[in-house]
């Protein structure tokens, strides 16, 4: 005999965790199965940074009582090119929205948290490995978890087990749209209190650099890198020195510290249409990605949960699939918007080295000095960096 189910959801990421806390407030019983380590989802450093809708869901659903305590909120950003910084007042541009600083893995932590002392059920080092009857009203999903086999049968299926994950290629004729970008992320977290209170966006002849944080002690930076490039060949001493070419100004110098975490990432943009098919939901990273400048994978991951939390409660309220069936069609609107920003958000700051290179970077200079000079330049940029509440 299988397992039953209401909703079983793949993967405890922002979206899994999100959807089965949204679905237990309205009384919705789910398992969420996650191949990984309790401590290993709780550790993995993610990007860190909420938009005012995110922390709103959060904080009005109940889990937001740590991030409210601990996370920091920006009311500014800075741009930083030809050598001079300028601060930009988020708080002016869009009054009552800002960007607050929490890890993915701090939201994480409390949404596990929350999730086993509301009773719920999450299997950690349980990897799913297919699933069957998607198209009918009994889905089963077959999972393996200390070795052996095993079988849970739901109404729906939530894929929420990230890109690398198996759900994806269970939709059928997928449109796919990806643009892979020609360099990658260095990322370090440094034990040393950030160097200016809030974050920087370096255009550099050199490359791309970002200064961020985690908590007033603990520092997190980003370079731009060649794709090959491998961890190896970035020495403590040649990042930080790479870093201050790149960020330091007359007067201002980075301030260093033990680095406790190295890493590259790759950059790319993908979508991939429909996030549906009979009774699976991908939701998140499964169904799209967007290159880290801007910060906006996690709030779209919790964003799709939020909608598709809704088409669940709905169709257990009233039986109807409606909401259920234009799932795809109701997330992608803001899916795309996260990509235009994100995508413009990185041609704006990164070094090129194709053929368009001189090109591109006078274009860069243009774009920035243009919103420097025009407020309805720079509220466009602020209301979709601090996330936009209604996109269509
Ligand atoms: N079975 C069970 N779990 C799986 C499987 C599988 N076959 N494959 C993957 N998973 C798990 C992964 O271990 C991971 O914990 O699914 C989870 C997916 O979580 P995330 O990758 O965090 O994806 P998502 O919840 O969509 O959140 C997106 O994560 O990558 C960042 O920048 C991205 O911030 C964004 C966020
Ligand atoms: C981060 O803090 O990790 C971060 C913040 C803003 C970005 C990207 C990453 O644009």
């Amino acid at each position: 005999m299988s397992e039953r189910t209401q909703v079983a959801i793949i993967g405890a990421g922002p979206a899994g965790l999100v959807l089965s806390h949204l679905l237990h407030l309205q009384g919705i019983e789910s398992v969420i199965l996650e191949s990984r380590s309790r401590d290993y989802v709780e550790k993995r450093i993610r990007a860190g940074m909420l938009e005012q809708r995110t922390v709103d869901l959060l904080v009005a659903s109940g889990v937001g009582e740590r991030l409210k305590r601990e996370a920091m909120v920006h009311t500014g950003l800075n741009f930083q090119f030809q050598g001079e910084r300028h601060r930009i007042p988020l708080d002016e541009l869009t009054p009552g929205r800002n960007v607050t600083i929490y890890g993915q893995q701090e939201v994480v932590k409390d949404l596990i948290a929350a999730r086993l002392a509301a009773g719920g059920a999450i299997r950690f080092e349980a990897a799913v490995e297919g699933m069957e009857r998607l198209d009918g009203s009994r889905p089963l999903v077959r999972y393996r978890e200390n070795g052996t086999l095993k079988e849970i049968e739901a109404d729906h299926v939530a894929g929420c087990d990230g890109f690398h994950g198996v759900c994806r290629g269970a939709v059928a004729n997928p449109t796919v749209y990806e643009k892979v970008y020609p360099f990658a992320w260095l990322g370090i977290l440094a034990q040393v209190a950030p160097s200016c209170e809030e974050l920087i966006y370096a255009r550099h002849e050199r490359g791309f650099a970002l200064h961020t944080m985690r908590t007033p002690k603990l520092t997190r930076l980003y370079l731009q890198c060649p794709v090959e490039d491998r961890v190896e060949q970035w020495s403590d001493d040649r990042i930080w020195s790479e870093l201050r070419a790149r960020l330091d100004i007359p007067g201002w110098s980075l301030k260093d510290g033990p680095i406790i975490d190295k890493g590259i990432t790759e950059m790319r943009s993908f979508v991939h249409q429909p996030m549906q098919q009979g009774r699976l939901y991908l939701a998140g990273d499964s169904a799209h990605i967007v290159p880290p400048t801007g910060a906006k994978g996690m709030n779209l991951a919790i964003a799709d949960a939020r909608v598709l939390a809704e088409a669940l409660s709905a169709f257990y309220r009233s039986g109807s699939s409606e909401h259920l069936a234009r799932y795809t069609a109701d997330c992608l609107p803001r899916v795309w918007r996260a990509q235009h920003f994100s995508w413009w958000w990185t041609t704006l700051f990164h070094r090129f080295e194709d053929a368009d290179a001189r090109f591109q970077e006078q274009l860069q200079v243009s774009q920035l000095r243009y919103m420097l000079s025009s407020r309805p330049a720079l509220t466009s940029m602020a209301e979709n960096y601090v996330g936009l509440d209604r996109v269509v």
